[in-house]
């Protein structure tokens, strides 16, 4: 279904008010190529009528349409240099938090389908395994994974995954110790999914109610947003974010031009930000 010029900025501006994500100039066979099926679904003719539709919505037609929009993609222990850096100094920092607080938080804020939550909890048990009797109980650490898509979180609540989403980035020895098969289907173990909370959230919310957490990772979601909404959440994470916490972006990604408020600290070719100490 062809989309006019008038129609593509009326969506796109529906879409950058209600998501945050800004479709740019040009790309008028995105909304085309992903919004085509839901407009037949809902027995519209053209895009005016869809989103005529979108007006009067309370909620599941919106839905569908930023959950079409959204791009999932992802990864398995995305990007091996921020891997070696959370195992190096993240997760220490942690078990040393748990040391003296009762529980240690950790925000997934864009999860997409999971991989990077249960990677993360991966990587915590793999840890808390080399220190042995000694190291603090795993129920002390809680990690909330969030996204605005709908389908997507609700893969990653199933936690079961196909063989082509294993494929890309699942170590051998990871899926042997930490998914059951069943038939075609991995299905992430208990001990992993009991560490993940999984809520459907928009980053344009107000995060207060989150409360503050110790580690968050917004990765490859900020990339989407416009200027104004990068600096908004870049202030939001710095608040929700204990002063001497951990906050992680995507490899492509810097606060720098946004907000002064974090140190960048490189870890073996990672870079990771800090609360700047005043
Ligand atoms: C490219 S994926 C990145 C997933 C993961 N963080 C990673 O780095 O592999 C971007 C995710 O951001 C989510 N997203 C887009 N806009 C959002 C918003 N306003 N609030 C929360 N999540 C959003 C999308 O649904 C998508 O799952």
């Amino acid at each position: 279904m062809a989309i006019s010029k008038e129609e593509f900025q009326l969506i796109r501006q529906f879409l950058h008010d209600h998501s945050g994500i800004l479709v740019n100039e040009g790309k008028e066979y995105l909304v085309e190529n992903r919004l085509t099926v839901l407009l037949v679904q809902n027995g519209c003719e053209n895009f005016t009528e869809l989103y005529e539709k979108l007006k009067k919505d309370t909620g599941p037609l919106r839905n569908k349409v930023i959950d079409a929009m959204t791009t999932n993609e992802t990864l398995w222990f995305r990007d091996a240099s921020f891997a070696t850096a959370v195992t190096e100094t993240v997760i220490p920092y942690l078990l040393g938090k748990a040391m003296t607080q009762p529980q240690v938080r950790i925000w997934s804020a864009a999860c997409s389908t999971g991989q990077e939550p249960y990677s993360i909890a991966m990587l915590l048990h793999e840890a808390m395994e080399k220190i042995g009797p000694k190291a603090p109980a795993l129920s002390k650490f809680r990690i909330l994974a969030t996204d605005i898509s709908p389908s997507a979180v609700t893969i990653a609540k199933t936690a079961r995954y196909s063989q082509l989403a294993i494929s890309r980035g699942m170590k051998p020895e990871f899926l042997e110790k930490y998914f059951s098969k069943n038939g075609m289907v991995y299905e992430v173990k208990p001990e992993i999914r009991g560490l993940v909370e999984f809520k459907q959230f928009n980053l344009k919310d107000d995060f207060t109610p989150h409360g503050v957490f110790d580690f968050v990772m917004c990765r490859n979601v900020l990339i989407y947003f416009s200027e104004d909404l990068k600096k908004a959440i870049y202030q939001k994470i710095h608040r929700g974010l204990a002063k001497d916490g951990w906050m992680a972006i995507g490899a492509s990604e810097s606060p720098r031009g946004y907000t002064d408020a974090f140190e960048q600290v490189l870890i073996k070719g990672a870079a990771l930000f800090r609360p700047k100490r005043v």
